[in-house]
């Protein structure tokens, strides 16, 4: 039987299991960040415990996590782009390969979209390095499409992302502003 997933937004006391989540990712897949296992190694507790408690309550940034019968499974980080109005940012996306294929990924996408575009995003970007061939196709099949911008990845400057934006439907029922 599958197992049931859910995400729910972060909460201010779980520095914890933030930093958790985050160094499982950068150990399991470095080539999909642009932070490396060291930053996160290296970087106080305290930190993790700010950035929590931050986007537990933040209007403008948020971290939701993914539950795989309670248990931490996954995350993302979504934030709207202090430049651009109606631009948001979606990344640091990661599940656990144990519970990989069964929509978790899509669930915390959605998840994270839905509540961008109900602040009011009409755009939702998410970088992508060139190489991360399964990030590509899992956007791609989400319905994200290439923006035309590409960078190098501040890790390995050797290597290129690419910049994937996805349009929120005009009857989404986010509220207008
Ligand atoms: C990318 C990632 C988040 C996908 O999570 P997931 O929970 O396995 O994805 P989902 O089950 O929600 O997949 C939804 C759809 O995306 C596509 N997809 C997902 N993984 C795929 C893969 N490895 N290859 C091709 N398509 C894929 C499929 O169309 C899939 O639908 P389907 O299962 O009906 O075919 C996960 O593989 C991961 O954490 N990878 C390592 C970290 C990473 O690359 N993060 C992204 C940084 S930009």
């Amino acid at each position: 039987m599958s197992p049931s997933l859910t995400v729910r937004r972060i909460t201010a006391e779980q520095g914890a299991v933030f930093r958790e989540l985050r160094t499982a990712s950068l150990r399991e897949a470095p080539y999909a960040f642009g932070a490396t296992l060291e930053d996160a190694l290296s970087a106080d507790a305290a930190s993790f415990d700010a950035t929590a408690a931050d986007h537990a309550v933040s209007r403008t940034a948020g971290t939701f996590i993914l539950y795989t019968e309670g248990h931490p499974a996954g995350l993302i980080e979504a934030r709207l782009d202090q430049a651009g109005e109606h631009r948001a940012f979606v990344g640091e996306l990661w599940v656990a390969p144990a519970v990989r294929h069964l929509r978790g990924g899509e669930l915390l996408v959605d998840t994270a979209s839905n509540w961008l575009a109900a602040a009011g995003a009409t755009e939702i970007y998410a970088w992508v390095a060139d190489s991360n061939r399964n990030a590509m196709r899992f956007y791609e099949a989400l319905g994200f499409g290439p923006a035309g911008e590409h960078r190098r990845v501040q890790r390995a400057p050797e290597q290129v992302e690419s910049l994937l934006v996805w349009h929120v439907p005009a009857d989404s029922g986010a509220p207008a502003e």
